[in-house]
């Protein structure tokens, strides 16, 4: 798994261990901590094999290939902020590209055929009609975080269709938040949260004090906007379903969205919030921030009938479990 030490592939890390997968991690921590380590592995009572380095390194990629036989990797290793890949477009596009053909190469030259990739629902861009359905296209991405998003999903395509030993799972999460129930592990951002949810959890810790919600005006039912949020355990199920069926697949390409299909609002999300924290969110609505869409939401039902998975939990179950992890975990986990 690359990318196993981040929020969701540290919580898949458990659900693939838990189904009885031997699972061996790479992560450069450019964007986690050590610290997670030790977590996951109190968690799966276990030993976790990690190796610190950085992907878009091809030798230290081709040399970890080389030493074991791997049956399939999830790709989840990415730079991941909007906003800062406006800022710092060649080092999101030569991270995310670089490390993905380097890894493909690498898995093609020692014989592994199964790759799981992070793709995003932000590649269904402004024009989609909603809720959004995998058969969608063209694909357009409005940032370059999500334009590499784009590009992985053809080049992973272009190659299955020349390798008939190369199968692909294109995976479009919608918003993941929430953390494991145990509130050990969990959504650690570096500096100010760019998402939602980190955001509300921070001010409910005290950690900021209040949230400017991006806009009132929009044409939704509270002027806020909304968004399908995912809890990150229902997501690293989905992993679970999808490695499992992508195996079984006659075909070498599949696509799934990983969403609820419900949509829910910015003040829903704060009114969830404050009832499993039991705190006040303070907040202030502002102007819209640049490039946000009003809704987003998925059609979940390709995954329902394909995978057999459906997200089971709650925006309050999202809350109370995001709500354990930052009370337990105020500053999040520890540097050292
Ligand atoms: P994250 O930043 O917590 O995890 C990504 C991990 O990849 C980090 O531990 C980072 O250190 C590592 N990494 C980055 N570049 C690397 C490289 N070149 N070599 C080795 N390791 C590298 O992010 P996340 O929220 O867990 O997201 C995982 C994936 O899912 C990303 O590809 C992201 O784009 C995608 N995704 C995330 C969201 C979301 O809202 N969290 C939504 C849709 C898609
Ligand atoms: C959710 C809602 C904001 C912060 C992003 C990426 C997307 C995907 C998931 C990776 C929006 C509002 C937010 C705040 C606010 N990531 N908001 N105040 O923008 O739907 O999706 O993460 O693939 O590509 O764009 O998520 O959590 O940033 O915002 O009012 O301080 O909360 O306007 O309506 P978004 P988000």
């Amino acid at each position: 798994m690359s990318g196993g030490a981040g929020y969701i592939g540290s919580h898949t890390v458990i659900r693939l261990v838990a189904a009885g997968h031997d699972v061996v991690v790479v992560d450069s921590f450019a964007n986690s901590k050590p610290a997670v380590v030790g977590r996951i592995e109190s968690l799966i009572g276990g030993e976790l094999e990690v190796h610190a380095f950085d992907l878009t390194d091809k030798d230290k990629t081709e040399h970890l290939l080389a030493s074991m036989p791997f049956d399939a990797v999830i790709h989840f290793a990415g730079l991941k902020a909007v906003g800062e890949s406006v800022e710092q477009p060649l080092e999101y596009y030569e991270n995310n590209l670089e490390s993905t053909f380097s890894l493909v190469r690498a898995m093609r030259r020692h014989g592994c055929g199964l790759l799981v990739f992070s793709s995003s629902a932000t590649v269904y861009g402004p024009d989609a009609p909603l809720p959004y359905r995998e058969d969608y296209e063209p694909l357009v991405a409005t940032n370059p975080y999500g334009r590499t998003k784009v590009m992985i999903e053809h080049v992973l395509r272009d190659v299955a269709h020349i390798d008939e030993s190369f199968k692909v799972a294109l995976l479009r999460y919608f918003n993941p938040v929430g953390a494991h129930p145990s509130g050990t592990i969990g959504e650690d951002p570096q500096g100010i949260p760019n998402n939602l949810l980190p955001f509300v959890a921070q001010v409910a810790v005290g950690r900021r004090e209040k949230l400017a919600v991006f806009g009132g005006d929009y044409p939704t039912a509270d002027g806020t906007c909304e968004r399908d949020y995912i809890h990150v355990e229902d997501l690293a199920a989905g992993h679970v379903a999808a490695l499992t069926a992508l195996a079984a697949s006659p075909e070498r390409v599949r696509t799934w969205n990983l969403g609820t299909g419900t949509p829910t609002s910015v003040l829903e999300v704060i009114a969830a919030f404050e009832r499993a924290s039991g705190r006040p969110i303070p907040y202030e609505i502002v102007g819209r921030r640049a490039g946000d869409l009003a809704q987003t939401w998925a059609d979940a039902s390709r995954a329902a009938d394909e995978l057999g998975w459906r997200a089971t939990k709650s925006i309050d179950d999202m809350c109370a479990d995001a709500w354990r992890w930052q009370s337990q975990n105020p500053l999040g986990y520890p540097d050292a």
